[in-house]
């Protein structure tokens, strides 16, 4: 007879201590409804989710019609169950659903924000949706108020929107008697792009996180080969001494973000360049555009982590940039990859840990070695160091150990 339990999650030592500490950080993972068309092993739904692994999962992406939110794929109702099913394992899991994305562009977020009843009929779709399928919270993938073809003024409107969320939450937790849902937003790094968007500390107030999106700094539309990811400034940054990690982070904070609602986001991918000049394989070496599609990710001048494990072991060789704490690596056919890895990851973990952020954000869960298969590290090596090193993963209300 096996023993019955609700949470099979086990916690560390280390969330013990830190927690005897005060100190407690958020680990949020990302995974996209669009990883289920990956050929064979890249294939991913909600059920090769590790349900320990995250203490917030996001599903990427909910779309919108006439201002309502909406399905995107033709299954998203089949895996919103599987997604909520992981509860049944891990009862302190939050689900939340994302909105928006890149490729939904800005005209829609817009439109909808023109008006007050736009937003109403918005906001009353998301609390019927949210409940409706499960789901904890919502967060916000506009990509940028401001920008894009979004006019100016939506950055004020985009905390009104806010504002209006906020204060229907609360409302509609207090009248069904329910936790409040979750309010939060995946927002830009760059500068130019955050002081066109945000008004940073009005949303501090609204907000329960900043999932902040620190990656795609550089990639093949840049003309010299560059860390998707930097932590810190390098010396061929010319004019780019604001991509990196560390500015964007504290530029948020010092403009009035609470570091605690803080995430960093931590990419699970690479950026690819093919060299133009295939001696010079240096970060800042001239580039003529992007590497060749992944076999799993499909995608010119992208790399999932395990595709890049996958190009070390064919012969890749790898390098370690010193001056930004992330790796690179080239191959023999002068394809050029900038990426995160274990180190980098442990290098950002400790800087994260003492600036006092909040925690870490994923993007995404599909693109880690969720299988282990690829780089030999264990299922999730990138999420796993993220876990180990901010301490976070909690055990279930009815804790029991299966035996
Ligand atoms: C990180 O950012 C802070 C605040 O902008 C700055 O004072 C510090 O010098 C930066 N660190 C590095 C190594 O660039
Ligand atoms: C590589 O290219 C960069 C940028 O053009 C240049 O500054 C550097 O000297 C080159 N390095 C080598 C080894 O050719």
């Amino acid at each position: 007879m096996g023993a019955s339990y609700t949470s099979v999650c086990i916690t560390g030592l280390v969330l013990l201590l830190q927690a005897q500490l005060g100190l407690s950080y958020l680990l949020t993972c990302y995974f996209t409804n669009w990883a289920q068309y990956r050929p064979n092993a890249g294939k991913f739904f909600p059920s090769n989710i590790d349900p320990c692994l995250c203490d917030h999962l996001i599903y990427a992406f909910a779309g919108m019609e006439n201002n309502e939110i909406k399905t995107t794929e033709w299954d998203d109702n089949a895996l919103y169950e599987q997604l909520q099913a992981l509860k049944i394992q891990n009862s302190n899991l939050k689900t939340l659903l994302s909105v928006g994305g890149w490729d939904f562009g800005t005209q829609k977020f817009s439109t909808m924000v023109s008006t007050p009843a736009n937003r109403q009929t918005f906001i009353t779709s998301v609390i019927k949706f949210l409940r409706l399928n499960g789901f904890d919270g919502l967060d916000i993938v506009w990509q940028y108020p401001g920008t894009r073809g979004s006019p100016p003024q939506d950055k004020q409107l985009f905390t009104i929107l806010t504002q209006e969320i906020i204060a229907a939450f609360e409302a509609e937790g207090k009248e069904t008697n329910r936790p409040r849902l979750l309010l939060t937003a995946a927002v830009a790094a760059i500068k130019s792009f955050i002081d066109s968007g945000y008004q940073i500390a009005e949303l501090g107030r609204t907000l329960d996180y900043f999932h902040v999106m620190t990656y795609d700094y550089h990639g093949s539309w840049d003309q010299v080969t560059g860390e998707s990811s930097p932590l810190f400034p390098g010396p061929s940054d010319h004019g780019f001494l604001n991509f990196n990690v560390n500015f964007s982070m504290n530029y948020w904070k010092s403009n009035g973000a609470p570091a605690e609602k803080l995430l960093v986001g931590f990419p699970t991918y690479g950026r690819t360049f093919m060299l133009a000049n295939p001696s010079n394989t240096s970060v800042g070496a001239p580039a003529s555009g992007p590497g060749p599609a992944g076999p799993y990710t499909e995608e010119a001048g992208f790399l999932a982590y395990y595709e890049i494990c996958s190009f070390l072991a064919s012969g890749g060789s790898q390098a370690w940039d010193t001056p930004q704490m992330v790796p690179y690596a080239y191959n023999s056919q002068s394809v050029w990859v900038g990426y995160d890895n274990m180190k980098s990851y442990l290098a950002k973990i400790q800087w994260l840990t003492q600036n006092n952020f909040g925690g870490a954000m994923v993007w995404t869960m599909d693109l880690d070695d969720f299988t282990g298969s690829f780089c030999n590290f264990g299922r999730y090596p990138l999420i796993n160091t993220l876990k180990r090193g901010l301490g976070t993963g909690n055990p279930g209300k009815n804790y029991t150990v299966a035996t």
